[in-house]
C-alpha cells in the first residue's frame, strides 16, 4: 500500500514538473492546424485549462490561494496593450497560473479546478476600458531541485480571437537563477518583456507587468494601424 501511495505520489510529482510550458510547445499533440491558430502549438491539454473554473464574470482584479499562503505575498499588475504598444485593449482576459512557495504546482482539494496540473494558483483577470489589471498573490519559487527561474504563466484570450493562447512567462530580476539561465535560453519577446523588476512596498513586492497583444505570437490576425 505504501509502495502503491509512493508510485501515485511520484506519479504527481511529475504530473506538476511537466505543466511547465517553457521548455518545449512543438512536441504537441494536437487536434489542430498549428500552421493557422493563433499562438501555433499548444501543448495537449495545457491551453484549455484557461476553461477550467472560469467565471462568468472576471474582475480587472484578482486574489489568489497565494496571497493568505506562507510567502512573499506579491502584486503583479500593469496594461494589456493592443500590438502598437500604445492602445489599451479592452475586454481581454489574461490567465495566469504559477508554481507555491515551494516550487510546485501544488493541487487543492477544494475544488476539481484546484486539481489540475497548472496547480491550485490560478486564476483570471479581464481587462476593463484601460487595459490595467492586478493580481494578489504569493511569488513563486524555482522548481525544487532545477536551474529555471520561477515564473508566472500566462493564456490570452481575446474578445475577436476565436482560441487562446500562451504568452511567455513572467520572470523575475531578482532571481538567482535567472542569468544564468539566459545564457541558454531566450527569456520574453512574446506578448511583452519576459522579465520584470520587483519593486518594494513595505512588506510587498510589486512587479509591473505589461502585455503587447500578438507581439511575437504566430499567426496573430492584427497588425499595427489595423492593416490586414
Ligand atoms: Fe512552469
Amino acid at each position: 500500500m505504501r509502495r502503491i501511495l509512493s508510485i501515485g505520489l511520484a506519479i504527481t510529482f511529475f504530473a506538476t514538473l511537466t505543466a511547465c510550458n517553457i521548455q518545449n510547445q512543438s512536441a504537441a499533440q494536437t487536434s489542430y492546424d498549428s500552421t493557422k491558430r493563433v499562438g501555433g502549438d499548444c501543448e495537449a491539454g495545457y491551453c484549455d485549462l484557461i476553461y477550467v473554473g472560469m467565471p462568468k464574470e472576471i474582475n480587472s482584479v484578482d486574489t489568489s490561494a497565494g496571497w493568505n499562503e506562507k510567502g512573499q505575498k506579491l502584486l503583479i499588475t500593469g496594461t494589456v496593450f493592443q500590438i502598437d504598444g500604445k492602445t489599451p485593449a479592452p475586454n481581454v482576459i489574461a490567465y495566469y497560473h504559477h508554481t507555491d512557495n515551494n516550487g510546485y504546482y501544488s493541487p487543492r482539494n477544494d475544488k476539481p479546478e484546484n486539481q489540475t496540473r497548472h496547480g491550485h494558483l490560478r486564476g483570471w483577470v479581464k481587462t476593463g476600458p484601460d487595459g490595467k489589471y492586478a493580481i494578489h498573490t504569493v511569488r513563486p519559487a524555482p522548481y525544487p531541485g532545477e536551474q529555471i527561474p520561477a515564473h508566472v504563466h500566462w493564456l490570452i484570450k481575446e474578445p475577436d480571437i476565436e482560441n487562446e493562447y500562451w504568452v511567455g512567462d513572467l520572470m523575475f530580476e531578482d532571481d538567482k537563477l535567472l542569468i544564468p539561465y539566459q545564457k541558454n535560453h531566450t527569456v520574453g519577446n512574446r506578448g511583452g518583456r519576459g522579465v520584470e523588476r520587483v519593486l518594494l512596498k513595505g512588506d510587498l513586492q510589486i512587479a509591473e507587468h505589461d502585455f503587447v497583444l500578438g507581439l511575437g505570437v504566430e499567426n496573430y490576425p492584427k497588425r499595427i494601424g489595423g492593416e490586414k
